[in-house]
């Protein structure tokens, strides 16, 4: 069997050559880090967890007109991505103060916000992803002002459906980070939502308990990543078959 090619390897995932060009395999580890790596660990069975719940958001999105990099899940660990140009910025969403926000500004976690706010992070973690403003993103050639516009309008709309999609299994969306990307078709170029989004990359706040369902679970020490990242996987209904061994074997025509 041919070796295939790592293109990349990040701190939660890797990156393979995909089998057509254009493509990449997106593949899930279990590595999990905060505080720009300071803190690592692997939780077993992370990567399942975040592949499936990925590609959940994400093919959703893809069905009502968001476009992604999604193509479809291979196995368990990994799925198959449109290749993309990787804009350096992190896109955040916040509906509810929280984490560096409330920290910066002084705002109470847990309070929510008049409406969404849309921030932009420089992508260097030696810089420890800095918040940047529309005028340091054009200035420094990160984006254009049109970029910047289709950013905001693509990074609303994932709101919209994912808010929408964790109210209706009792779980409040409270923040987000995405990563857009360019692809280019003939003449034109546009951006898709690539990266991952998952338990990793959102805070999930239960609606009536306030139980954190998220990665703050990790950075602070709050009990079990994978009990949390499970209960938002079996509300949402994407629970990974576990290792088969519950099922029989099947009768293949
Ligand atoms: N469709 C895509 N095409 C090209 N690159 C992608 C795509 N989707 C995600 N990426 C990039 O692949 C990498 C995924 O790895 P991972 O999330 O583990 O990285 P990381 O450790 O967070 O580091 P960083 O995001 O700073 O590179 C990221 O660099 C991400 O920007
Ligand atoms: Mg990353």
């Amino acid at each position: 069997m041919a070796r295939r090619r790592m293109v990349y390897e990040g701190k939660a995932k890797i990156l393979y050559e995909g089998p057509e060009p254009g493509t990449l395999i997106q593949f899930f580890k279990d590595d999990t880090t905060a505080g720009n790596g300071e803190k690592h660990e692997m939780i077993d069975g992370k990567g399942v967890l975040n592949n499936r719940l990925s590609e959940h958001f994400m093919s959703g999105l893809n069905a009502i007109g968001v476009p992604t990099h999604f193509i479809k899940r291979l196995n368990m660990r990994e799925q198959l991505v449109r290749a993309v140009e990787i804009i350096p910025l992190e896109v955040v969403v916040r509906n509810v103060a929280a984490g560096s926000m409330s920290k910066r500004l002084g705002i109470e976690e847990g309070s929510p916000l008049p409406r969404p706010i849309v921030e932009f992070y420089y992508k260097n973690d030696d810089l420890g992803d800095p918040l940047v403003t529309e005028e340091h993103i054009i200035a420094f050639g990160w984006a254009t002002q049109q970029d910047l516009d289709d950013m905001v309008a693509l990074a609303l709309r994932v709101n919209d459906f994912m808010s929408g999609m964790m109210m209706g299994v009792g779980i409040k969306l409270v923040d987000f980070k995405i990563e857009i990307g360019r692809v280019y078709e003939g003449d034109f170029q546009r951006l898709i939502v690539a990266d991952e989004i998952s338990p990793d990359s959102c805070r999930l706040w239960d609606l009536k308990t306030g139980e954190k369902l998220d990665k703050d679970v990790f950075r602070r020490d709050l009990g079990s990543v994978s009990d949390a990242y499970t209960e938002v996987a079996k509300r949402l209904g994407v629970m990974p078959r576990q290792n088969g061994s519950t099922t029989g074997p099947k009768l293949v025509h």
